[in-house]
């Protein structure tokens, strides 16, 4: 269950097929078997007694753990270079057992305006109701500043390396360093960069969360999520008292209560998720999905790398169009995050981009209904082009400060570069532009 970067030796290519799997431990099968059962028998009552008293680590049920659930876990645990991994249901699954993890009891978030909808939905509709109260930094993007942002109160910085839908990035090492600062973690939502293209951990953050569903898996097949940690930051601060809660469930073989980071030195917060949180809330992802993600996987860099080529044609193509108002893509030559994109992204600058419509609210509704090679949806990180219109759809929730606030103007469009010919999408763009003329 526990993640380890089992093939340190291994560059990244090798490890997003190879880790965290060794046929000789699985009868010799090459792809990762799906291990489709609910429960684990255990030897004899010794054993079960060990498992139960985490003496040893082990399969139990599948709640909490299963084997080829593991592999995914140990595989984007070596592609991140984490100490810890857990898989779950849902990228939201990832992002609520994280905050959850930080907040509970009560606290305060501080969070990025550019965000994914359902983040930003569930920051203003549930956390609140549960004694946590979700800031909005006004100066992350001049993290210099963002200092005077955080209170006594703060358990963490929540950003997201490429947002969504608008493509912003932040200076994440910058953001990290004024959290450690503050003696608070970095999280970053890494789903539509992947660790292709960036690497949170190796920027100075301290937990990494993923929709799986996106460009992880890439395929448009499954629900699931991850959350990762680097093993380094220290939870045993007066900030963070629950990482001190001496448990009876984590006694050692006198008896002795203990703590989470004393039991899970290497990942004390994946675990506590995992025996906390998907234990008794139980968002578990189940083995099927985890194969897909795994196979998935297994294309990640050419996927991520030719998404982010078409991306970048369709970014140029847009930009040189009389219908279009702006383009946001980071590679743009006058993208406000040109500079962090030539420093960080320089594998390439993801799927998604977004541009605003020029016309009338008819006329982009009869740009949208006239394509007919992309796919109109609300998902990202496809291998097939998705597009949609955010601020009405996956960002309608946000009311209009809140849209101005995270720039998501009424006319924009959201793109998802899949993997076809760039003609072919650059075709259909054009002749949905003219349909909507008329
Ligand atoms: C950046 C980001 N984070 C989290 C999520 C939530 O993931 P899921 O749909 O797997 O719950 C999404 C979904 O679009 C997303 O785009």
């Amino acid at each position: 269950m526990a993640a380890e970067t089992d093939v340190p030796a291994y560059r990244f290519d090798t490890q997003r097929v190879r880790a965290g799997y060794e046929p000789r431990e699985h009868n010799q099968a090459v792809s990762p078997p799906i291990y489709q059962t609910t429960a684990y028998d255990f030897r004899d009552v010794e054993h079960a007694r060990r498992l139960f008293s985490f003496q040893e680590i082990g399969n139990l049920y599948t709640r909490v753990g299963n084997p080829t659930v593991g592999v995914l876990e140990q595989r984007v645990a070596a592609l991140e270079g984490a100490a810890g991994a857990i898989a779950l249901a849902s990228g939201m699954a990832a992002v609520s057992y994280t905050l959850l993890n930080l907040a509970e009891g009560g606290g305060s978030i501080l969070t990025s305006p550019y965000l994914y909808g359902g983040s930003a939905d569930s920051f203003k509709k549930v956390y609140p109701k549960l004694g946590i109260r979700i800031d909005y930094a006004r100066n992350i993007l001049t993290p210099e500043k963002l200092a005077e942002e955080i209170k006594a109160d703060t358990k963490a910085i929540f950003i997201e390396s490429i947002s969504n839908p608008n493509t912003v990035l932040l200076d994440v090492d910058a953001i990290a360093r004024v959290a450690h600062a503050h003696g608070i973690p970095l999280v970053v939502d890494n789903t539509v960069a992947t660790p292709y293209l960036f690497r949170p951990l190796a920027h100075g953050a301290d937990l990494v969360i993923y929709s799986a569903t996106k460009g992880l898996n890439g395929h448009g097949n499954l629900i699931g999520g991850l959350v990762l940690e680097s093993g380094s930051f220290n939870w045993q601060s007066e900030r963070f008292p629950q990482f001190s809660e001496r448990y009876y469930t984590l006694r050692d073989s006198d008896g002795n209560h203990r703590a989470f980071p004393e039991v899970f030195p290497d990942f004390p917060f994946t675990a506590r998720i995992r025996f906390n949180y998907l234990n008794y809330f139980g968002a578990a992802l189940g083995p099927f999905d985890a194969y897909l993600a795994i196979i998935g996987l297994e294309t990640l860099s050419e996927r991520l790398a030719k998404q982010s080529h078409n991306a970048e044609t369709l970014a140029e193509y847009l930009s040189a169009h009389p219908q279009v108002a702006w383009v946001r893509y980071p590679a743009l030559k006058d993208s406000p995050s040109r500079a962090l994109c030539e420093r960080d992204f320089q594998k390439g600058a993801g799927g998604i981009l977004s541009f605003g419509f020029r016309g009338t609210e008819a006329q982009r509704e009869a740009f949208l209904n006239a394509v007919a090679l992309f796919h109109y949806h609300v998902n990202i990180g496809d291998a097939r082009s998705l597009i949609v219109n955010s601020p009405q759809t996956t960002h309608g929730e946000l009311e209009a400060d809140e849209k101005a606030a995270a720039d998501i103007p009424e006319n924009l469009i959201r793109i998802s570069a899949g993997l076809e010919d760039p003609a072919d999408l650059i075709a259909d763009l054009a002749q949905a532009f003219k349909r909507a003329n008329g």
